[in-house]
């Protein structure tokens, strides 16, 4: 009887012990939010020191990156790269890009070479809505393009057929570890008052075109507000645009009064208004330049300056 005690009393023990191991392992492995369901409302403060801000979800995000539309695999591959051996850790990606394959080359070979954990590094990726038929394959096809084990935002593109149930489908992933957090593309207020009420996880971040020419300034403290973090598409106006906005006088004014670029001075502009930034680029000088935006601040006269030239000029049609 005494041996059958001391039995149970070892089981009991060693199962104590396994649960303990077990949750400090959890707790390493994820940020300590107690639900992935909270309803955070206050705005997301941007940390200038850390270049990062904490998200809904609960996890640190870089705030500022790579944009990777239009670039082409080796392209894409080396630019990844770049901002990564630079000090960026924050990558934007899509299916509809086709270069899920590359980022997660370039991100996987910035580990090996760099030395990066894989934990300091931030890929966002997005489904298309041609996919919102089969979101599992979607989801399943983007973890497998890219290979980094785990995806740390996914985004639903745009609005379209199926959209909620294909976030609902990204809140299972959320659940089981493949997904950190969630967010959308292209919604704006109608939109969002619309999906909201309909899912569980509060998406995390919104990204939207803006730039000085269209800057949103109704949408982006609505999404704000609800603890939502507004990231920016097309920063520098996109291709076939950014001459005209980078050669802005206003900007150039700006921009020779701290001795930076005229990309540096609206990036910084972003960063200022609390939206993330991911501009495109494929050179190193450019990789560079975008992520140099913290040895000046721009003025609230400057801020002014800037606002006055929003023409409420979209730049692409969603
Ligand atoms: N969710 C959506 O629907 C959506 C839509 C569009 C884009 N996006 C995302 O947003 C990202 C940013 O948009 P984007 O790349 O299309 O446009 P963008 O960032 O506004 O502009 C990219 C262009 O700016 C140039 N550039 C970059 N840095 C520069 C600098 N410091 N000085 C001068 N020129 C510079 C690049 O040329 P170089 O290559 O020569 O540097 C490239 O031609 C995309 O890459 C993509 O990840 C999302």
């Amino acid at each position: 009887m005494r041996f059958f005690q001391r039995k149970v009393f070892a089981v009991m023990a060693v199962s104590a012990l396994l649960c303990l191991c077990a949750s400090c392992a959890k707790e390493s492995e994820a940020p300590e939010i107690p639900e992935t369901e909270t309803k955070e409302t206050s705005v997301a403060e941007f940390n200038f020191e850390t270049k990062t801000v904490r998200l809904n979800s609960g996890y640190e995000m870089p705030i500022l990156g790579l944009g990777t539309y239009a670039l082409e695999h080796d392209t894409c591959v080396n630019s990844v790269k770049t901002l990564l051996k630079n000090g960026g850790r924050l990558i934007d990606t899509a299916y509809m890009y086709g270069n899920e394959d590359a980022v997660g080359q370039g991100v996987r070979e910035a580990m090996e070479e760099y030395g990066i954990p894989r934990e300091e590094i931030f890929v966002i990726t997005k489904i298309y809505p041609s996919q919102f038929h089969d979101p599992r394959g979607a989801i399943d096809t983007a973890l497998e393009k890219l290979d980094i084990g785990y995806i740390d935002m996914m985004l639903l593109h745009h609005p379209g057929t199926g959209d909620t149930e294909a976030y609902k489908v990204m809140e299972e992933y959320v659940r089981e570890g493949k997904i950190h957090s969630l967010g959308l593309s292209n919604w704006y207020v109608e939109e969002l008052t619309d999906f909201l009420p309909q899912v569980t996880i509060t998406p995390a971040l919104v990204q939207n075109e803006i730039h000085p020419y269209y800057q949103e300034r109704d949408v982006v403290p609505f999404i704000q507000e609800k603890g939502i973090v507004v990231q920016c598409w097309y920063p520098l106006g996109g291709r076939g645009y950014t001459k005209e906005l980078l050669g802005n006088e206003t900007i150039t004014d700006i921009a020779k009064a701290h001795g930076v670029s005229s990309a540096q001075v609206i990036l910084r502009w972003d960063l200022q208004r609390g939206i993330v930034v991911i501009p495109g680029s494929s050179s190193e000088a450019h990789i560079k330049e975008n992520l140099d935006l913290f040895g000046f601040e721009l003025s609230d006269e400057e801020m002014k300056r800037i606002e006055g030239l929003d023409r409420n000029e979209k730049h692409d049609w969603y």
